[in-house]
């Protein structure tokens, strides 16, 4: 029976391209590299930092998620939950969480699985996977260093997606989503948290402006469901509150 925190790492490297040297509790495919991909802007770069993974889950996402969810979207807790309903991660399933920060998700995901299914967290930033490492969560969980836009799975492994409060900082969201499907297998499952504007001035045009000074793409309404829908998505859904659209479906 698949349960130490070793064989989730084993377990998880069997799914990659190319197998990856396990560095500080996680698989490390992007070795001296300070990032992955090009860098986009100050959002990103503050992701990088040893200071904000400490503040992160208690301080900062449910601060700032506030902000762009309004008073109304949900919680950090009912995001959570949202995610794993909209997933349905089931016992043995394999879940990839992108661009997993401090791994909030991905724990919870672990969890949903059981002892015979695996969660892998995904982030490009060492401080990050270092506080998710040390949080500790299942051991179904495995975390990894790697580039969120290319995904570095084998094709069709993974049962569900997860993607919060990220595609929006990806230097080319598209080839991210295409790197998704991919990666999904057959009847798999996507859930999205990212940004989207308002379709009225001058509101879009203050968004706009926000998200150009952040390093941060601001995605209209209908724009992410519309991509999902061009890659062979079904069953859609799109919630809205405030800037941001949690978006989901399930492939083929
Ligand atoms: C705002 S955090 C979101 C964390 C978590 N999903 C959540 O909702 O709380 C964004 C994360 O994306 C990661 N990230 C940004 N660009 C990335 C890339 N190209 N590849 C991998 N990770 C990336 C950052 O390191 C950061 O941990």
């Amino acid at each position: 029976m698949p349960t130490s925190r070793n064989t989730a790492l084993e377990r998880a490297n069997a799914l990659l391209e190319t197998a990856a040297e396990t560095d500080s509790g996680y698989l490390d495919l992007l070795g001296p590299a300070n990032q992955a991909g090009p860098p986009t802007g100050i959002t990103q770069r503050l992701m990088r930092t040893t200071l904000l993974p400490q503040v992160y889950e208690r301080y900062w996402r449910p601060a700032l998620g506030r902000a762009f969810k309004g008073p109304f979207g949900p919680s950090m807790a009912g995001e959570v939950e949202l995610a794993t309903k909209l997933l349905r991660p089931a016992p043995g399933h394999t879940v990839l969480d992108v661009a997993c920060g401090t791994g909030r998700f991905t724990r919870a995901f672990g969890a949903a699985v059981g002892p015979d299914g695996l969660a892998i967290g995904l982030d490009g930033a060492r401080a990050m996977l270092a506080k998710a490492v040390a949080e500790r969560g299942p051991d179904t969980v495995a975390y990894l260093r790697a580039d969120a836009v290319r995904l570095p799975l084998k094709s069709s492994t993974v049962d569900g997606l997860c993607c919060f409060a990220a595609l929006h900082m990806f230097a080319e969201p598209e080839t991210a989503l295409d790197s998704f499907a991919r990666v999904l297998k057959p009847g798999g499952r996507i859930v999205l948290l990212t940004t989207a504007r308002s379709g009225r001035q001058p509101l879009r045009l203050i968004e706009s402006t926000g998200g150009i000074v952040s390093g941060q793409r601001m995605f209209d309404r209908g724009e992410i469901a519309a991509s999902l829908r061009a890659r062979g998505f079904t069953e859609i859904t799109e919630r809205y509150a405030g800037v941001t659209q949690i978006v989901a479906g399930r492939l083929g």
